[in-house]
């Protein structure tokens, strides 16, 4: 393994060792199996690559203060997980092998586990294939399971410093009725285009307003909105937004903090009234938004981020997570390596 400069890391892809497999043939699921291969030999008409019939996660793991290495939530990813997979008709692995899948491919590159005080983690990504040879609509009937991990820094550049974000008027990243309370890759294909002229006008994400009305705030192309004001914490209730982990544990924090959780539709009126709002996910962290530009009105909505609230947030989720105080909603499964 090449010298790793651990405070450096982006969001990209880092070749590690190895990765973890398994197929489902059948009707039954086979052994994990872990191989060095970075590719994936496949059908050419496999359902995945012309009907998007795919699934994936995104977790972490962190070294604690304490040597120890912690999963973050990952019952939670296989749940949902499952939860993808059912609304794309495929066939998702059990909670147990979601997790034993992850475990070995952690293990199996465990001096890609980031030291701790780098502020970087192992990320893991999980991925779900359908891999039947079909050119009708339709769902597979053979899958691929298959877990690759990269050391990861923070996805937005300069990790918890504040981000200027502008509203998407011309793309919807999700029909009303669609498939955005799932991860499959077909929502991001649909903020591809999106995302890289926010990127193009320097912005470091682009938020989406409801599809059917843009009346209501849904969510970014790669993470939660939330909005803090008068001791509220404030996150949309949409069907067309992806139910974020994060964004379920600031919920919980919250509370613990003493402020009121509101989840439910914000409209469009509401952003100028937050006194701080943010981007949550296991990739985003927390991101304080400093600007969220709204080219339909030329109109900048400005915060002083990072705001208190903000910043005791993300103080109290790393602190669960490098394990520097007690995880006493047991959001943690520690990992022997
Ligand atoms: N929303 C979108 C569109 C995402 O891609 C992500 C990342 O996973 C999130 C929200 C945050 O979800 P989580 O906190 O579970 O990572
Ligand atoms: C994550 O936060 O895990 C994501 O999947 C966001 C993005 C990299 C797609």
């Amino acid at each position: 393994m090449s010298e790793i400069n651990w405070g450096q890391l982006g969001f990209g892809y880092v070749k590690t060792n190895c990765n973890a497999r398994c197929e489902f043939h059948d009707g039954k699921w086979g052994e994990v199996t872990l191989t060095t291969d970075e590719t994936i030999p496949m059908h050419i008409a496999a359902t995945c690559l012309h009907y998007g019939q795919e699934a994936f996660e995104g977790l972490k793991v962190f070294r604690g203060v304490d040597g120890k290495a912690r999963f973050f939530r990952i019952e939670e990813n296989a749940r949902r997980m499952i939860n993808s997979a059912a609304y794309l008709k495929m066939e998702a692995p059990s909670e147990e092998l979601f997790i034993k899948a992850c475990e070995e491919a952690v293990k199996a590159n465990a001096e890609f586990l980031p030291p701790y005080g780098t502020g970087a983690s192992l990320y893991v990504r999980p991925l779900l294939l359908g891999i039947t040879a079909e050119v009708g609509v339709k769902a597979s009937k053979d899958y691929l399971f298959v877990v690759f991990v990269t050391p990861v820094g923070p996805y937005f550049k300069n990790g918890f410093a504040p981000i200027d974000v502008v509203i998407e008027r011309d793309h919807d990243r999700a029909a009303p009725r669609g498939t955005g309370h799932t991860k499959v890759g077909g929502n991001y294909a649909a903020s591809i285009n999106a995302g890289a002229a926010a990127h193009e006008k320097g912005y470091a994400n682009e938020l989406y307003l409801d599809a059917a009305e843009q009346k209501y705030v849904d969510e970014f192309g790669a993470a939660n909105f939330f909005g803090i004001k008068d001791g509220k914490y404030v996150t949309p209730n949409s069907r067309t937004v992806l139910p974020s982990i994060t964004n379920k544990s600031l919920r919980t924090l919250a509370q613990d903090l003493g402020l009121v959780v509101e989840d439910r539709p914000i409209p469009y009126e509401e952003i100028k009234t937050f006194e701080e709002t943010g981007a949550c996910g296991t990739a985003a962290v927390i991101s304080p938004v400093g600007n969220i530009y709204d080219p339909k009105y030329d109109v900048t909505f400005h915060y002083d981020a990072p705001g208190k609230v903000s910043t005791q947030l993300f103080t109290m989720l790393q602190d669960i997570q490098y394990g520097r105080i007690e995880d006493k909603h047991g959001w943690t499964r520690e990992i022997d390596i």
